[in-house]
């Protein structure tokens, strides 16, 4: 019994713990459309990133970007620009801010915002069809982007 109320606080206090330092999409500061703070407070694992890349309920970035690197997934699109060296160009900073909000580099991108909750033009509620009511879920949670931008991060030239 005490067992339990032991392993129970420390469940909640690491719980506690991962609330502060996650950052709330709202609350995501933008500076020329990099984002400085990792948003879950912890460091990306690439290898989930490549599963966020690759995966169509998650990131699916492999839908609109091919890359040398990515070439082991199928069916690459082309609507994105290919993102061989995109490590080259952009800092973590830079990538981190292009995956949260990627409007706030590129005025009116077709490439959608995978860490907000409102702003969207028609948002739907999930596959019913219908109209959504925001705020809603953002796509990725803080720790899918971070994951996604640690996978970025190993696109080098
Ligand atoms: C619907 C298509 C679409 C999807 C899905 C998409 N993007 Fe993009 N992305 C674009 C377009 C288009 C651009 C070019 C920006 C512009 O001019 O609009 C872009 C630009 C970028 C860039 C900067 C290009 C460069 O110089 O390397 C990066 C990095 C990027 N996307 C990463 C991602 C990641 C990571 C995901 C998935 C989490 C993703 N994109 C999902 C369409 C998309």
């Amino acid at each position: 019994m005490m067992r339990q109320i032991l392993i129970g606080m420390t469940v909640s206090a690491f719980c506690a713990g991962a609330a502060v330092a996650q950052v709330a999409p709202e609350a995501v500061a933008f500076t020329e459309g990099a984002v400085e703070q990792s948003l879950s407070g912890a460091a990306g694992n690439p290898e989930e990133g490549k599963k966020v890349f690759a995966t169509a309920g998650l990131g699916n970035c492999v839908a609109c970007h091919a890359a040398e690197i990515t070439k082991d997934i199928p069916f690459p699109g082309t609507v994105g620009p290919t993102l061989d060296g995109a490590a080259d160009r952009w800092s973590e900073a830079q990538l981190r801010g292009l995956v949260a909000n990627a409007k706030m580099t590129f005025d009116g991108t077709i490439m959608p915002s995978f860490y907000k909750t409102s702003g969207y033009i028609r948002p739907g509620d999930a596959y019913t069809g219908k109209a959504g009511t925001e705020p809603l879920p953002p796509v990725l949670s803080a720790q899918q982007v971070e994951d996604v931008v640690a996978y970025l991060m190993t696109f080098k030239e």
